[in-house]
C-alpha cells in the first residue's frame, strides 16, 4: 500500500535541532550504505514517531542516496508516517463488507466528533484517523480498531462513544 500523496511535516526551526540530533544517534549505529536505508528509515521513526522531510533530508546525505529516492521510498511503503500521529489512532475499515453495513457514515461521525477528517490527526495530537481496505473480521463488519482493540458490528452512534470514551 502507498503512501502517495501525503507531504512530510516541515518543523519549526526549534524543533529542528532536536529531531537532528536524535536522527544522528541513529545513525551512529550504521555504516553509510544505502542497503541500510529501511533499517534507518524504521529506526528513526520509532525514535520520533514519524519520518519528518528534515530527517528523511539527513538520511538521504548519510546513506549517499538522492533525497527523491528517500523521499520515494518513505512514500511507497505503508509503514512509513510523514505526519505526526496522534497518540490514539482511530482505524475504521472502509472495505466492502463494512462499507455496505455502514462504514461510511461511522467515518463521517467520527470525522465531525474529531474535527477532522481521514488521514488527519487534531491538532493536540490525541487522536489519528484512518481508514484501511480490510481487517480481515468482516464478519464482525463494520469493524473499527482503536489503539489495536477490535470493535465489531458498529453503529456510528457506538462507534463515538468508544471514542469519546478513550482516556
Ligand atoms: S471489509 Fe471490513 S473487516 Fe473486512
Amino acid at each position: 500500500m502507498s503512501n502517495t500523496g501525503t507531504k512530510p511535516k516541515t518543523s519549526t526551526p526549534q524543533d529542528t535541532g532536536s529531531i537532528l540530533d536524535r536522527v544522528d544517534k541513529v545513525l551512529a549505529s550504521y555504516t553509510h550504505e544505502k542497503a541500510n536505508l529501511i533499517p534507518i528509515l524504521q529506526q528513526v521513526q520509532q525514535v520520533l514517531g514519524y519520518l519528518p522531510e528534515e530527517a528523511l533530508k539527513r538520511i538521504a546525505k548519510y546513506v549517499g542516496d538522492p533525497e527523491c529516492n528517500v523521499f520515494g521510498v518513505a512514500t511507497f511503503y505503508a509503514q512509513f508516517q510523514l505526519l505526526p500521529r496522534g497518540r490514539n489512532i482511530v482505524r475504521v475499515c472502509r472495505g466492502t463488507g463494512c462499507y455496505v453495513k455502514g462504514a461510511p457514515r461511522i467515518i463521517e461521525e467520527l470525522e465531525k466528533l474529531l474535527k477532522i477528517k481521514e488521514g488527519e490527526t487534531t491538532p493536540d495530537k490525541e487522536y489519528t484517523l484512518e481508514t484501511v481496505a480490510c481487517f480481515g473480521s468482516c464478519a464482525l463488519a463494520p469493524v473499527m480498531v482503536v489503539n489495536d482493540k477490535v470493535y465489531g458490528r458498529l453503529t456510528a452512534e457506538k462507534a463515538k462513544e468508544i471514542v469519546k470514551g478513550i482516556k
